[in-house]
């Protein structure tokens, strides 16, 4: 049975042979207890994860150990069942050839539509008013250099928002929802300003940050930096070069950025030390939660069960059956 996606693959198929083409995201090779050989796989294609197994290694080693992570493969495989979960058992495998398949049709991809998104980021660059404000914006979001990453990088590794135009959907959330409580809470006009300047920077530097897809993990200068110093960093580097850039803004901003993780245990050197900061780090973490119960329901294949695994991140289950 040829599979298009592998969110088709269901309980039902249990022992069905499928085919499919996917993105090999990790391969490890490891021994049973009774030292034989066999390859453990994470596979995926835009419409989800899933893992693997391959037994026949010994016949295959040369070609296993030859596949590199982010490879597209074709396989024939079994459905099976793993601690409630679809598991595959691979039978055959080769790789995709060249035109056979586009790799981004197996990344998982923001289902906002790139054309909507980007009306939203106009809506709210449009109420940025300040000069000053709109150059930093200019440069920074808007630029040659970096518009094509911010508006193609995930905002993530895993949990939240891990996907192609990831980074783009969590800062319209995050612009959305503290657009919001500010107007609801009558902020001023300058506030507002600042408080859009700080939704779309926040997580600006995770475009050096990660890897782009499909690869996934941190950069060297990500291990070494985070996005948080980075993009308190490189904002006051772009500040400096923008005539008498107001002193209010650069320091409200830069503690935006700073701060926006609102705890220091959670890798903020600072805290949120304006009504906007804080506006800001509260409309991060909504953002980042709500989409994680979500995204975790949506992938959690076992459907009789009422609740889901337990969320690391939020440290409980959720009810999935209303
Ligand atoms: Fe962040
Ligand atoms: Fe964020």
């Amino acid at each position: 049975m040829l599979i298009n996606k592998l969110s088709e693959i269901n309980k039902g198929n249990i022992n069905d042979q499928i085919e499919a083409i996917v993105l090999i995201t990790e391969i490890k090779l490891k021994l049973t207890k009774n030292e034989k050989k066999y390859a453990d796989l994470s596979l995926q294609d835009a419409s989800k994860k899933i893992e693997a197994k391959c037994w026949e290694v010994d016949e295959n080693e040369n070609f296993l150990l030859s596949l590199k992570a982010n490879e597209a493969v074709k396989i024939k495989a079994v459905v099976g069942e793993y601690q409630g979960s679809i598991q595959l058992t691979i039978k055959e495998m080769e790789r995709a050839k060249e035109g056979e398949v586009n790799i981004r049709s197996l990344i998982p991809t923001s289902d906002w539509g790139i054309d909507s998104m980007k009306k939203g980021l106009q809506f709210f660059y449009d109420k940025v008013q300040s000069p000053h404000l709109r150059l930093l914006l200019d440069l920074m979001i808007f630029s040659d250099d970096h518009y094509e990453r911010f508006s193609t990088y995930p905002a993530a590794r895993r949990v939240h928002h891990n996907f192609y135009h990831g980074l783009l959907q969590h800062v319209l959330e995050v612009l959305k929802f503290s657009y919001t409580v500010a107007t609801t809470k009558r902020l001023t006009d300058r506030q507002i300003e600042r408080l859009i300047v700080m939704g779309f920077l926040h997580d600006w530097a995770k475009i050096f940050e990660y890897k782009p897809l499909p690869e996934s993990g941190f950069t060297e200068e990500g291990t070494m930096l985070g996005h948080i110093f980075m993009g308190a960093h490189k904002t006051l580097n772009v500040m400096k070069e923008i005539a008498d850039f107001d002193e209010e803004d650069k320091l409200i901003i830069l503690n935006g950025i700073l701060g926006h993780h609102g705890k220091l245990e959670f890798g903020s050197p600072v805290l949120p030390k304006t009504v906007e900061a804080q506006i800001l780090h509260h409309a991060d973490i909504m953002s980042g939660d709500v989409e994680s119960i979500q995204s975790f329901m949506s992938e959690d294949g076992n459907n009789e069960e009422s609740f889901t695994g337990r969320l690391w991140n939020m440290g409980t289950e959720y009810y999935k059956k209303g």
